[in-house]
């Protein structure tokens, strides 16, 4: 099933609440929480207080994106603070200690995924593949918003959509960076089937119709 999952790293925090209900009522599947520490990646951006708050505001499933260092450190805190699903990035630490994160996420009664950035190969996710519950292939280098789409991911998505579809056929694979109506159709069909949309849909004056140009429509 496709899924759209807005980032609300573009959304209005002042008003946060709001932008989150209103993308809810455009027809958005998840919310995308972008956690970076300045140190996995060059930005800082939110964390479990700005989890909790947004706990309370809305009934959509919390996708959280940690792009932190080491992160079993903090996996079972978000998922005791509001996230649905926590992603951790295969870079961030050793395969045991993201094994251990990804054991603890479950532990927890939340999904877990693992990531990759552009330049890390598919190859790098099989030690988590039969366990995870996404894989995030990352199509900009992680960090900020409004970058452009790297095209050369798309070989990486269909070799894991194969690989998967061989040992984890339920897994969903995500695909975060630089989606927009053309780059979505090619993500779709090498095999992605869940959409991260940041600066696309909160700049868009109208939510409702760009969230149905990601699904094709
Ligand atoms: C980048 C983040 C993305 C980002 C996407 O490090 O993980 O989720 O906010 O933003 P756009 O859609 O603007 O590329
Ligand atoms: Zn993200």
């Amino acid at each position: 099933m496709l899924k759209i999952a807005p980032s609300i790293l573009a959304a209005d925090f002042d008003r946060l609440g709001e932008e989150v209900e209103d993308i809810r009522r455009c027809g958005a599947d998840l919310v995308h929480f972008d956690v970076m520490d300045g140190l996995f990646v060059p930005n800082i951006s939110i964390g479990v207080p700005v989890l909790k708050s947004l706990r309370r505001e809305t009934v959509m499933p919390i996708d959280v994106h940690l792009m932190i260092d080491r992160p079993v450190r903090f996996a079972k805190t978000f998922c005791a603070s509001g996230a649905d699903h926590v992603t951790v990035h295969v870079e961030a630490d050793t395969v045991e200690a993201n094994l251990e994160a990804i054991k603890q996420i479950h532990e927890m009664g939340k999904t877990a995924g693992i990531s990759l950035k552009p330049g890390t190969p598919a190859t790098a996710a099989e030690p988590f593949l039969k366990l995870c519950d996404m894989i995030l292939v990352m199509t900009v280098e992680p960090g900020f918003g409004g970058q452009s789409f790297m095209e050369d991911m798309l070989p990486k998505i269909t070799a894991l959509r194969q690989r998967l579809d061989e040992i984890n056929p339920a897994c969903d694979i995500e695909v975060d960076g630089g989606i927009n109506p053309e780059t979505a159709m090619l993500a779709r069909r090498a095999g992605a089937n869940v959409l991260v949309t940041g600066s696309y849909v909160f700049s868009s004056p109208d939510r409702a119709a760009a969230i149905a140009s990601l699904r094709g429509l």
